[in-house]
């Protein structure tokens, strides 16, 4: 279900119009709607019911990296899934959201001391490692605290995916996962640590995945890599998949065709019987999610028209970071109005901050509500105070249910834990 739809010219989130919203918690402010979370999150489910035995399921870990308020992974942890981690903070986020640590995954790059001793009190799942030393980091704590830590370890498959250079991580130049040769060496060495547990192989090939199809050759490359280990005896009992599952940003973005997806997976991992585990991020909360925000004015230069929003690239940096494309539209659709080419920016002191060029839209006016869309995964999660702005609010609705997920940053929050040196008078 998409969570945005206009009714009576308005657009509304789930039942409730946005202005409505707009009035509660004022602009710009993120808006997410349950329902669409809820439902991204079933369908995903549903296509894996369709194509592997029940006893087979994968578990889904969110990987929170897209949208961590503790809002949003309470909503996913209702649903039944695990929590996909990065840091100590996506730990401790994850914790207070009620996520048990045999639900949770830590795949981190360049985990710290400190984070693996959080996940190691935490009892966490499994820690996906990355290098001959991270493995021995791992042991040496689980040593310490008299555990045994589950570890896989995550192959870079040589294989091209994600939508952005910056987002792509599976290629052989790329800094994640091992070779085969590299894995089956830390696999056997791993097998004779006494604090560590090599269960399996992770992978994960980037996100914002829209040539689809190269998921299909880092599984394939997955299996094979299973057959090497078990043939030297080593016990392989999980495969972690990854993430990098699409949305749509525009109406010609490709989108994942889950059936064909959970058929690979039938295919290629499911033979290998071992637990199966995805890590989606973008794909549960990407399009359940919106910038509202509201039109400070118009500009007209010689050479442009304008589009100044209240938003700015420090509440949404995607546009800039990643040349990235949001649909635009006004909340009160005006009938009758022109058409108009505008140069949609916000009011930061850099002309990178700019949502969109030359984007023609029904004109709009000072004042007006619009939406930057598709705003759910990776926007206020790399949102930052860039200017001194402060943080916009998190608003999730459920139906007519509208909740507060985070307040609006004041001004004394911007400068909490700063000081001045008391040798400055
Ligand atoms: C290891 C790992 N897993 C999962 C994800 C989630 O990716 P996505 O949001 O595209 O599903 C990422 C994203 O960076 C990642 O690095």
């Amino acid at each position: 279900m998409n969570g945005f739809t206009e009714k009576n010219g308005i657009l509304h989130v789930d039942n409730v119009p946005l202005p409505e919203i707009a009035r509660l918690a004022g602009t710009p402010a993120y808006v997410y709607s349950a329902s669409s979370i809820r439902a991204q999150y079933e369908a995903l489910k549903s296509a894996f019911e369709k194509k592997l035995p029940a006893d087979r399921q994968p578990l889904l870990c969110y990987a929170c990296k897209a949208n961590s308020n503790i809002g949003i992974l309470k909503l996913l942890k209702t649903l039944g899934g695990g929590l996909e981690i990065v840091s100590e903070g996506e730990l401790y986020r994850g914790l207070e959201a009620g996520f048990k640590g045999e639900k949770i995954i830590s795949t981190s790059f360049g985990k710290n001391e400190a984070e693996v001793r959080a996940c190691m009190d935490a009892d966490i799942r499994q820690f996906n490692v990355e290098a001959w030393e991270e493995l021995e980091q791992i042991n040496k704590i689980a040593a310490e605290k008299g555990k045994k830590a589950n570890v896989l370890f995550r192959l870079n498959p040589n294989v091209s995916g994600g939508g952005h250079a910056k987002i792509s991580t599976g290629r052989k130049d790329h800094k994640f996962g091992n070779t085969e040769d590299k894995i089956a060496e830390m696999y056997r060495r791993a097998a004779g640590m006494k604090h560590v547990n090599p269960v399996g192989i992770s992978v994960h090939i980037g996100s914002q995945v829209t040539t689809v199809e190269s998921f299909r050759p880092a599984y394939e490359n997955v299996a094979a890599l299973v057959k090497r280990l078990r043939a030297e005896k080593l016990t392989v009992e999980r495969l972690d998949i990854g993430g990098g599952f699409p949305i749509a940003y525009d109406s010609s973005s490709t989108l994942l065709d889950l059936d064909a997806f959970a058929q690979w997976v039938a295919e290629i991992i499911l033979p290998l019987d071992t637990e199966i585990q995805l890590e989606p991020g973008r794909y549960m909360v990407g399009n359940a999610g919106v910038l509202l925000t509201e039109t400070l004015y118009v500009k007209e230069t010689d050479a442009r028209k304008f589009l100044v929003l209240d938003a700015a690239m420090n509440d949404l940096i995607r546009p800039t970071l990643y040349e990235a494309y949001h649909g635009i539209r006004p909340v009160v659709t005006n009938a009758g109005r022109n058409t108009v080419s505008y140069d949609v920016v916000g009011p930061i002191c850099e002309s990178g901050d700019t949502f969109a060029k030359e984007r023609p839209l029904t004109e709009i006016r000072k004042g007006e509500l619009v939406v930057i869309e598709s705003a759910g995964a990776y926007g206020f999660s790399m949102a930052s105070n860039y200017n001194s702005r402060p943080l916009p609010p998190e608003i999730l609705v459920d139906g007519d249910k509208i909740a507060v997920i985070r307040k609006r940053q004041t001004l004394s929050d911007l400068i909490r834990g700063e000081s001045l040196p008391d040798w400055l008078d």
